[in-house]
């Protein structure tokens, strides 16, 4: 059958929509192939580099275990324990945190953005100041990477 008609850019946004399944892969990569040299890297698409960099931090039991206490700890207090944004800490601020649940916000977002915003907060990459960094995490990428898959998987 002939399928002429064909529409190029509804349906592909979907097709990546489930980003947890690679995303698992990505972020111990991105960190850990990020000896300082991260701008190097903005020619290739970020699942080539990705692919690339393989064999880097991947995310341990201990490490996501961690990635949940510090949510629950660190987050859930702006981000509401769901990630729905709902938190008490959120009630004074302006952006409100987003909603982590919502599929168009997650398909909004890279892995990478995710992580920088965790380490660095929110003024490194143009969002709310009053996201705040955690520059503890930066030397633990498997960590960091969790937390994303935790992120990652409050999507409904
Ligand atoms: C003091 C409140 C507060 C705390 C604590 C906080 N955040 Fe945020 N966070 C925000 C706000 C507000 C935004 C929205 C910034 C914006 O949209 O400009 C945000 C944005 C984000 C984003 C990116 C949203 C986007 O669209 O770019 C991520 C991811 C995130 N936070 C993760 C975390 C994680 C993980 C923690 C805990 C380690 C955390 N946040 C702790 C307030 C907070």
């Amino acid at each position: 059958m002939a399928r002429r008609g064909r529409r190029a850019g509804g349906r592909s946004r979907r097709a990546v929509r489930g980003g947890a399944w690679w995303g698992g892969v990505v972020a111990g990569l991105v960190l850990a192939g990020c000896g300082g040299g991260e701008a190097t890297s903005a020619g290739t698409g970020p699942r080539q580099a990705a692919a690339a960099a393989s064999g880097g931090s991947t995310i341990t039991a201990a490490a996501r275990a961690e990635a949940k206490t510090i949510f629950q700890t660190r987050c859930a207090v702006c981000h509401g324990e769901q990630g729905r944004g709902d938190g008490p800490g959120s009630a004074g601020l302006d952006p409100k945190p987003r909603n982590f649940q919502d599929a168009d916000w997650q398909a909004s977002v890279t892995d990478e953005h995710i992580e920088k915003i965790i380490v660095y907060g929110g003024a490194a990459v143009g969002r709310s100041p009053t996201m705040p960094g955690n520059p503890d995490l930066q030397g633990k990428p498997a960590v960091v990477a969790a937390l994303r898959e935790y992120i990652r998987n409050l999507e409904r």
